[in-house]
This record gives C-alpha cells, sequence and structure tokens, in this order.
C-alpha cells in the first residue's frame, strides 16, 4: 500500500501524439516522433510525460474514442515501440503517464458492437440503454441520446455520438477498468490521467435536468455520482499496489467537490485537473466568450492556491489540447488579428510562464507552449476537424452571421492547440516529410524550435530557466502562497513563502507600461532579481515603443532600472527575499 509524493516536485509535458512529430513520414505524428525527441523533452527540464490517447481510435474525437484499450494505434506505432519509448524515457529520467478514457469508449469498439446486438448477451449491460430518453444534452453532439435501430433503444452518449457512455454500476465493467489499469502499469507506466472521471456514476433513474447552459442539461446527475467514490476507491485500490499517480479532469469541477478525491480517507486522486482559470475569457469554454478578464483570473489561482494549501496538490496548466493558445487568449494575442504574430509576442509568453509555473503544484506544459505557438485561422468551419467546433458553429448562436460564427471558432476552437509541432522553418516547420495530416500555422518561420534553440532570450529558453528555478527551490515547490492586490486589474503579485524564504512574483498582463505598487512588507528592502522576461538593459529606441504619456524616455530608464517602479509591456519578475 503506497502512497507516493515524488510528482510534487515534478514538472509534465503533455503530447498530443497526432501533431507532436512523424517520424515515418506519412504526415502523421508517431511513436518514432516522440522517441526522437526524447532528449528534448528532457532538455526542457520537465520530469515526466503524459501522453493524450495513442490507443486504436476511429478517431471522431481523435483518440478519446477508444476502441481497444490494450494496443496501440497503428498511426503511432505498436506495443513493442511503446515499450521502447517507455524505456527509454525512464533512462533519461522521465515518467509516462496515460491517459486513461473510462467514461465511454468508442461505438466500434467490440464491447459496444455486442452490447447493440440484444439485450441479453454478456456486454448488453456494459452501456445505459433505454427504452425514452430523458432531456440531457451531449456536450458535443445534440441530444445525449441516440437510437440504435439494432438493439431497438437508445444509449447514452454525454460526448459525441460515437462515444457511448459505459454503464460503471455493472460490476463488470469496474473489473475491465481494472484490469485496463493493471495492463499499462504492469507494462511499466507510472500512472494515469483520467479522463472526465468525475462523470462516470450517473443518478440513478436519470432524471430529467435542468441547466441554463443548453449544452450542460443534465450534468447535475452525472457530475459527482452518487457512487462516485466508490467506484474511485476501487481503482485506487489497485495503483495502491504500483508506484504510481492518479491525476483526474474534472470539468465544472468545484474547490469542494475536488477536495473529496483529493484528501481525507478517501482520497482517490493524486491531483485534478480544474477549469476555473480556464474562464477567464469565457463562460464555459466554447460556448460564449468575453473579454479576457483579469480579476477573474486571479480569483481563480487564488482561490484553487489557498484551498488546497497543506490539504491537497494542485496539477498547474495554462494549454492543453483542449483549450485554444493562451498567448492568444491572455496574453498579446488577444489584442490582434491571427493573421499577425503580436507585437508582445514573446514578452507576454514568458510572463504567461511565470504566472502559473511558480504557483503550490506540479506544472503540465502542452507541446508547443514552450515556443509560443499561436492559435491558428482557417477560412471555413470545414477545414476545422474537431466535433465539439463543428458542433459549436452549427448549434450555437445559429442566428448571427457566418463571419460572426467563424470569428468565434477562431478565438476558441480546439483545433487551435493542434496544429502540428512547429520544429524549424523548414518544410511543414519540419513536423513531417509526407504531408501533415493537419493545417500547420503559416507563422512557423517566425515561430520554432530550431530558431529558439538558438536565440538565448526566447521564450523556449525562458521556460527552461524558470523549470531550473522551480527545482532547485523548496520555496517555490512547498511554499505557501498569498496573492497581493487581488482587485488590481493589470498585475498579477503573489507571494511564495517557506521558513525565512520568500518569492515576489511579479506580472504585469498588459501591453503598456504600468508603475508597480510593492506590499508594505517588501518596500526599501533589497530582494535578489532572479527572473525577468526583459534583459536588463533596453535600447532606447525600444522604449519609445511604450513609454506612457508625460514620462521622457530617461526618466522610463531611471525609474525602471533604478526603483523598478515601471513595469514595462507583459513584464513578469521574480525576486528573492531572506528574512533578517
Ligand atoms: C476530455 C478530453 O480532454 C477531451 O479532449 C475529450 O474530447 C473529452 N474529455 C471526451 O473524452
Amino acid at each position: 500500500m503506497r502512497e507516493t509524493d515524488w510528482y510534487k516536485k515534478m514538472s509534465f509535458y503533455q503530447i498530443w501524439i497526432r501533431s507532436f512529430k512523424d517520424g515515418n513520414g506519412d504526415g502523421i505524428g508517431d511513436l518514432y516522433g516522440v522517441y526522437e525527441k526524447l532528449p528534448y523533452i528532457r532538455s526542457l527540464g520537465v520530469d515526466g510525460i503524459w501522453f493524450s490517447p495513442i490507443y486504436p481510435s476511429p478517431n471522431a474525437d481523435y483518440g478519446y474514442d477508444i476502441s481497444d484499450y490494450k494496443d496501440i494505434h497503428p498511426d503511432y506505432g505498436d506495443l513493442d515501440l511503446f515499450t521502447k519509448v517507455l524505456d527509454r524515457a525512464h533512462e533519461l529520467g522521465l515518467k509516462v503517464i496515460m491517459d486513461l478514457v473510462v467514461n465511454h469508449t468508442s461505438d466500434e469498439h467490440p464491447w459496444f458492437q455486442e452490447s447493440r446486438k440484444g439485450r441479453d448477451n454478456p456486454y448488453s449491460d456494459y452501456y445505459i440503454w433505454r427504452d425514452k430518453p430523458n432531456n440531457w444534452a451531449s456536450l458535443f453532439e445534440g441530444e445525449a441520446w441516440e437510437y440504435d435501430p439494432e438493439r431497438g433503444q437508445y444509449y447514452l452518449h454525454i460526448f459525441a455520438k460515437k462515444q457511448p457512455d459505459l454503464n460503471m454500476d455493472n460490476p463488470k465493467v469496474r473489473e475491465e477498468v481494472k484490469e485496463i489499469l493493471r495492463f499499462w502499469l504492469d507494462l511499466g507506466v507510472d500512472g494515469f490521467r483520467e479522463d472526465v472521471i468525475n462523470f462516470i456514476s450517473k443518478e440513478e433513474g436519470l432524471p430529467d435536468g435542468l441547466f441554463f447552459l443548453p449544452a450542460a442539461r443534465g450534468m447535475s446527475h452525472y457530475k459527482d455520482g452518487p457512487h462516485i467514490h466508490e467506484y474511485m476507491a476501487e481503482f485506487r485500490e489497485v495503483c495502491r499496489e504500483y508506484d504510481c499517480i492518479q491525476i483526474g479532469e474534472g470539468p465544472m469541477t468545484t474547490v469542494r467537490s475536488a477536495l473529496k478525491y483529493l484528501s481525507g480517507p478517501g482520497k482517490s486522486l493524486d491531483m485534478m485537473f480544474s477549469f476555473d482559470h480556464m474562464m477567464a475569457d469565457c463562460l464555459y469554454t466554447e460556448y460564449l466568450h468575453r473579454p479576457f478578464r483579469l480579476r477573474k483570473l486571479k480569483r481563480a489561482f487564488s482561490k484553487w492556491q489557498k484551498a488546497l494549501d497543506g490539504r491537497a496538490w494542485n496539477a498547474l496548466y495554462l494549454e492543453n489540447h483542449d483549450h485554444p493558445r493562451v498567448i492568444s487568449r491572455y496574453g498579446d494575442g488577444r489584442h490582434g488579428s491571427l493573421r499577425r504574430i503580436p507585437l508582445f509576442w514573446k514578452e507576454s509568453g514568458k510572463m504567461l510562464a511565470v504566472s502559473y509555473l511558480f504557483q503550490q503544484g506540479t506544472p503540465f506544459i502542452y507541446q508547443g507552449q514552450e515556443i509560443g505557438m499561436l492559435n491558428i485561422r482557417l477560412n471555413s468551419i470545414e477545414q476545422y476537424a474537431d466535433v465539439s467546433s463543428r458542433n459549436n458553429y452549427y448549434r450555437y448562436h445559429v442566428k448571427d452571421s457566418i463571419k460572426k460564427r467563424l470569428k468565434r471558432i477562431h478565438i476558441s476552437s480546439r483545433d487551435s492547440s493542434r496544429t502540428p509541432v512547429q520544429w524549424s522553418d523548414e518544410r511543414h516547420a519540419g513536423f513531417t516529410e509526407g504531408e501533415p495530416w493537419f493545417y500547420v500555422n503559416n507563422n512557423y518561420h517566425t515561430i520554432n524550435v530550431a530558431d529558439e534553440e538558438n536565440d538565448p532570450g526566447s521564450i523556449l529558453n525562458f521556460y527552461r530557466k524558470c523549470l531550473e528555478l522551480r527545482k532547485h527551490s523548496r520555496t517555490l515547490i512547498y511554499g505557501s502562497y498569498r496573492e497581493y492586490f487581488p482587485k488590481d486589474k493589470r498585475i498579477y503579485l503573489y507571494e511564495r513563502r517557506l521558513g525565512k524564504m520568500r518569492y515576489l512574483i511579479i506580472c504585469s498582463f498588459v501591453r503598456r507600461p504600468v508603475r508597480v505598487r510593492l506590499p508594505e512588507a517588501y518596500q526599501n528592502r533589497r530582494g535578489r532579481l532572479l527572473l525577468c522576461n526583459y534583459p536588463k538593459t533596453v535600447k532606447k529606441e525600444e522604449l519609445n515603443l511604450y513609454a506612457p504619456e508625460g514620462d521622457s524616455v530617461k526618466e522610463l530608464l531611471v525609474s525602471k532600472i533604478a526603483d523598478h517602479g515601471y513595469f514595462r509591456p507583459y513584464e513578469a519578475r521574480v525576486y528573492a527575499f531572506s528574512s533578517k
């Protein structure tokens, strides 16, 4: 019976394999590509990899519709190749965690193929079948029920039609899940990221739902359902036999409900991905976009930091395969057109790194985030591959003009994070020697790994510095968190503290210079500047770009270098103080 905590010191890199790196020239990312890039991943300073699903799948939801839980998708390789990648990752000191998707399978999974045949075969109760549907909505495709003519009943699908929900109340299904866990753990993986795990227990009788957002109708009857903690305890028991970690994905989870998974005697997860901080520019991810509000972001960050401190552990992230690129959302990209690289692309990319990497928790970095990749802008909805973007376009706000609807897709589509990783400025960004399966962002001549490797001031090298700093500071890993000036609309300022050590992390979220107030306890104290996203000296011409009205460049220069009173656009600084 083990309870591990090695994950607290770690940081992870997330691979969405299809767009990571193609190693065999067929235009699709694969395990050959991963193998080749393992040293690169290690060089970032991360200690682990999370693989989004790499199992066989018809790709209705790009891997999150699994048709075989114990194999590798032929597009990506096979089990032998996976083992080779796993062994090499371990040799390099990287842990490997897999995606566990057991709220639903693909409709092409043999269990569903059997289940739909009738009501009296061994798999007939593996899924949720009804003669009459209730009023629940699917998060991805219309109503949550689909009629199956073969079985003569409706099946439940909270996500796409090709993702029927498993019936977790059936003990045989839970045994299958445990077998899947054992299969991968026996192979040597180090844990799981558990997809929409708070949805797996549905309320008895499946009552009709009420919800003001159409897509979430019914959610209160399947989120944190009645038997969830019993089922989670069963899975935890298997995982305890191994030295592994479990991270849950918790859409719409609250601090209160998350703590039930993360702490106390019934602890069933080591960390949970929450979504609150993803709502700082939207309501319910793809449904409704609003202007970015720093205060909303800070409130979400601080809520989770405070609530979990000393009781549980946060999973920190700004990007993953479900959200558009963060510089385009919370950085300088939100001001301009997607056709251009924003003026403060680099500065805001680095600032965003600082804003979350030094919070208490285990950081996750999504492929391409470390080089500052941006959203893509495609010309028609048909060019988008993602089922949920299409649903969004065809289902919501349909009275809006095509232009307006497409604009919403440009801002919100998950496909923006799924474009091929930009490795170099060679053809297809060095992602493949063949024809890429999806559009490469045409800004790859400027934004790519090879160029950033050669630039000491790149976003890539800045991520390395941040991770290095975090890794060597007990205060940044374990210290308590305190936010100052939560009402400030331009600056995010937080402190990490442990014993005599304190770190002050200051991030400007605006594209003009701002005067920064220091908390009283820090005024007139000498701190050591450990990290800044601007070079120490700035050329005069550069300053003209952002000299605030009424300030001469000279004054600005003096105030900046002497007392750091002004923060430059998107400036971020990390100071260390040790108490007298
Ligand atoms: C959450 C995953 O992150 C997302 O990509 C997927 O579409 C849904 N769960 C359904 O599996």
